[in-house]
């Protein structure tokens, strides 16, 4: 019984059940990631496969190599090369390089990239 009460009464406790739908910022929580972890190779001035991660338009503009693909499409991240190659556990295509310094994205990580673009990939 008091596991199942204990689980009662945190979910009448405010905030419970809203995680799901709070959206996620790309300002204050997908561009920090961007910053730290891709930037280095895809900013302005090193734009390694013509990529660049800098902005919200850049990134928009930005296509992969082989047939051109959009890094981002909203509501779709297994079709969002953004996050397929961040997500893969296959190391010859990963990001970042397992060769570089800056290291893989988190689990949390990958799934706030994915939350936002589920949720329509928005500038906001
Ligand atoms: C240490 C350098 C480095 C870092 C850091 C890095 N990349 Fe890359 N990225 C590359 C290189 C080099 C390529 C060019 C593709 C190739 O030739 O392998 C590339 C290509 C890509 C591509 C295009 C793949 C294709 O099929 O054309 C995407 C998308 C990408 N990177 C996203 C990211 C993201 C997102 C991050 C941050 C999580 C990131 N990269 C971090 C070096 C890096």
């Amino acid at each position: 019984m008091r596991p199942l009460v204990l689980l009662i009464v945190a979910c009448l406790l405010p905030g419970c059940g809203q995680k799901t739908v709070k959206s996620i910022s790309f300002h204050e929580q997908i561009q920090p990631i961007l910053k730290s972890q891709c930037v280095k190779c895809h900013g302005t001035e090193i734009a390694r496969g013509k990529i660049v991660l800098t902005t919200y338009e850049s990134m928009m503009n930005s296509r992969t190599a082989k047939g051109k693909k959009p890094l981002v499409v909203a509501q779709e991240p297994a079709k969002s090369w953004l996050y397929i190659v961040c997500a893969t556990n296959q190391p010859h295509y990963r990001m970042p390089p397992d060769t570089s310094t800056v290291v893989a994205l988190t689990k949390e990580q990958l799934q706030l990239l994915s939350k936002w673009i589920e949720g329509g990939a928005k500038e906001n």
